[in-house]
């Protein structure tokens, strides 16, 4: 409910600030710790407007899709690339299992790019401290799948289908700072490319494994 979700960082900063007015803003230390927390609670407010302006933007069809042949490997390397330093900081192994040769598919390479970015970035974030977080590629004749794989918290078999709901966040993920839009966008996107998302628990038994396939 986006009222709700909206409310919830706007009322911490009231009360920050109010707090701060009532002579908090005297100690030092204090205010500083307030105004940390201030910036994190806007920053949460400003990826919801983001998700929501982009989610509205795919549903009223005024975003269109700029289909043209992509390598979804190639994709998949620039989008580690990005997130290698992310991994890097929390010491997890960030690896990828792609195909030698490029896999095309007909797609607009930033929204599936940013799929990629979304399952991959909560993949880091959902999994502690020395953990691995893996993506691979693996096609065939009809279809190419895309899976990130990680050895975190994993998700509980009854949220599998519901991680896709705008602002679902699993209890385990509730302190988490983001906005809970990620997947419901990454699933508009790739359903507006006849494919599929899905997610289970990962393969090694810990952790979880989203995937998408599109048509090739
Ligand atoms: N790799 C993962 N491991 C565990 N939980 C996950 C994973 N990916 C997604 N989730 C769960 O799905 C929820 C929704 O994900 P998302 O839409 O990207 O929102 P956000 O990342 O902003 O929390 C997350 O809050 C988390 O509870
Ligand atoms: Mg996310």
């Amino acid at each position: 409910n986006v009222s709700h979700e909206l409310r919830t960082p706007v009322s911490s900063i009231k009360l920050l600030s109010e707090t701060l007015e009532e002579g908090a803003l005297e100690d030092p230390g204090v205010s500083k710790k307030f105004l940390g927390q201030m910036i994190q609670e806007v920053d949460k407010l400003e990826g919801i407007v983001e998700g929501m302006t982009t989610l509205a933007k795919i549903e009223s069809g005024e975003v269109r899709l700029k289909k043209k042949p992509v390598d979804i490997v190639r994709l998949v390397e620039q989008v580690t690339k990005r997130l290698q330093g992310m991994a890097a900081e929390k010491e997890q192994a960030l690896t990828v299992v792609i195909p030698a040769e490029e896999v095309l598919v007909m797609a607009d390479a930033l929204q599936l790019e940013q799929v990629i970015f979304n399952i991959t970035h909560n993949a880091i974030k959902f999994t502690p401290p020395g953990g691995t977080v893996t993506i691979r590629v693996t096609f065939d004749e009809q279809q190419v799948v895309v899976s990130t794989s990680d050895t975190g918290f994993g998700i509980d078999p009854a949220d599998l289908a519901r991680i896709f709901e705008r602002f679902f966040k699993s209890d385990k993920s509730h302190s988490s700072q983001g906005s809970g839009l990620g997947l419901a966008i990454s699933r508009h996107i790739i359903e507006a490319h006849s494919g599929r998302i899905w997610a289970e628990p990962a393969p090694g038994g810990k952790g979880s494994r989203i995937s998408f396939s599109l048509p090739v």
